[in-house]
């Protein structure tokens, strides 16, 4: 029977019925296939202190584990401690852990105190989700001294979410911050501010928690003119101290987004080979022990005839492990500044007006995969399209936000805040793309072109001195 016949047959209506009527969901229950039965457990919605338990009691010995898991679950809302034994048994002695994680999890939802000692005994389980949900039904009891003590000793799991659970609901640690101005502000010198400079240098005068997101390119090893690096290893430490100062300067829960991609540095003659360096996945690691939280990876997809054709020669000898494809993505890894705060804490902290006026429109990229041709400039070799500065802005910021591209190259990140209403500060260190800005600017051509982004190009010393003015 397909999905679409069985929607038509078992509908709503009719699973209402069976739920209050014990004997014809039994017989309902034992005629039908594994899919109907997942289905009709799936949509039973709530049930009530004293329904009946048989028809979820007999799927207990189903062989499939969908169906006990669902059982176990609806079972636990009945909210029946007699139920507790057969909790017990199936968190002890099923095969399947995700029987054992919700059968842990029904005793939890027992909330009675004669499940206590079985909760602390879960504790000591080898399966990590089987201890969190032990710990989450604790949780409820965690005022009683034996509960709380027990809790307490958990910091020294291995598991890291434990250690985060425990860390935050017993032991009161939090990432929190001590910033006082508000979520939605920042410091006005840095609105629209350009500083021609080091980013490390400059990022030196900027406070605490001011950026509200981060979207940048860093430079891509040696394999463009504009950065010379004298090993991999100083290439990869330039970049962790620069990414420290962001995580610093980004405001609590907020959005770090940074696009990269492998490289090929070309092979010196034919007597030797070209070298990858796989860049985003030896910054990852970095970001993530000094305090990122992995949100998502972004694949920017260009179109192939856009890119360097590396099989012309495998095309040719069709020889295994010679072949080499055609690169056309890129990284857009997103990460957001580690707290204990739910992304609903950052969003309410901005006016309902604000919160309308950022809401993304239709036509999203709904995947993780987005299709943008790449941008072309005569002066800069590696600009972001608008298009994808964009979509990041709008998913990852509201109105009126600062803004921060720490390697603004040509200032694209710059013209796409601005045009979403929202402000920007840029650091880039070349003049030659500086002057590609002020360029864009007398012309009026495309960058800055609103009265509120009108642009502030300073060098570092009229940045410090601005750092000044406004204490
Ligand atoms: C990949 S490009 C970024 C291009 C930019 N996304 C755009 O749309 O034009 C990297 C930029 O970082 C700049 N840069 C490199 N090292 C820097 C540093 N230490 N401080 C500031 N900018 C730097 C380079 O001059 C280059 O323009």
């Amino acid at each position: 029977m397909n999905r679409v016949i069985l929607d038509q047959r078992v509908n709503a209506e009719m699973i209402d019925g069976l739920k209050n009527n014990t004997r014809a969901l039994l017989s309902f229950l034992q005629n039908q296939n594994e899919g109907t039965i997942v289905y009709v457990l799936e949509k039973l919605g709530r049930l009530k202190n004293g329904s009946s338990k048989e028809p979820l009691l007999s799927l207990l010995n189903s062989q499939n584990e969908n169906i006990r898991t669902l059982s176990i679950k609806n079972l636990a809302k009945i909210g029946d401690i007699s139920l507790l034994p057969i909790f017990v048994k199936y968190a002890r002695s099923d095969e399947s852990t995700e029987v054992r994680r919700e059968s842990v999890s029904a005793v939890g939802r027992l909330r009675n105190e004669k499940a206590i000692p079985v909760l602390i005994g879960f504790l000591k389980d080898n399966d990590p989700k089987v201890v969190m949900q032990a710990i989450r039904g604790l949780l409820i009891f965690s005022q009683r001294e034996e509960v709380e003590e027990k809790l307490k000793k958990m910091i020294n799991h291995p598991n890291e979410l434990i250690k985060e659970v425990i860390s935050k609901e017993i032991n009161g640690v939090n990432y929190g911050s001590n910033n006082k101005e508000k979520h939605d502000e920042f410091p006005t010198f840095l609105k629209n501010t350009i500083v021609q400079g080091d980013v490390m240098e400059t990022l030196n005068y900027v406070p605490d928690e001011s950026v509200h997101l981060t979207f940048t390119s860093p430079p891509y090893y040696n394999a463009r003119d504009y950065s010379i690096y004298q090993s991999y290893n100083e290439y990869l430490n330039f970049l962790e101290k620069v990414f420290k100062e962001i995580h610093r300067v980004t405001k609590e829960g907020r959005f770090f987004v940074l696009n990269t991609s492998p490289i090929i540095i070309p092979r010196i003659s034919r007597a030797h080979s070209s070298k990858r360096y796989p860049i985003p996945y030896d910054v990852h690691p970095i970001l993530i022990k000094m305090g990122w939280e992995f949100i998502d990876d972004i694949v920017w997809v260009k179109p192939e005839a856009s890119v360097k054709n590396r099989n012309a020669g495998f095309l040719q000898h069709r020889k295994p492990l010679g072949y080499k494809p055609n690169a056309v993505s890129e990284m857009i890894m997103v990460y957001r500044k580690k707290t204990d705060k739910l992304i609903d804490w950052n969003i309410g902290q901005y006016n309902w007006d604000k919160v309308k006026k950022s809401k993304v429109a239709d036509k999203y990229e709904t995947t993780n995969i987005w299709h943008i041709g790449p941008a072309f400039d005569r002066v800069h070799s590696a600009v972001f399209p608008i298009e994808l500065c964009n979509k990041v802005i709008t998913y990852y910021s509201f109105v009126e936000d600062l803004i921060f591209d720490p390697f603004a190259g040509s200032g694209t990140l710059g013209l796409a805040a601005v045009n979403l209403n929202r402000h920007f500060f840029l650091t880039e260190k070349e003049s030659k793309y500086i002057n590609r800005m002020k360029e864009d600017l007398i012309k009026g051509r495309r960058l800055f072109d609103s009265k509120n982004g009108q642009p502030n190009f300073v060098d570092i010393k009229n940045f410090i001195s601005l750092t000044k003015e406004t204490v």
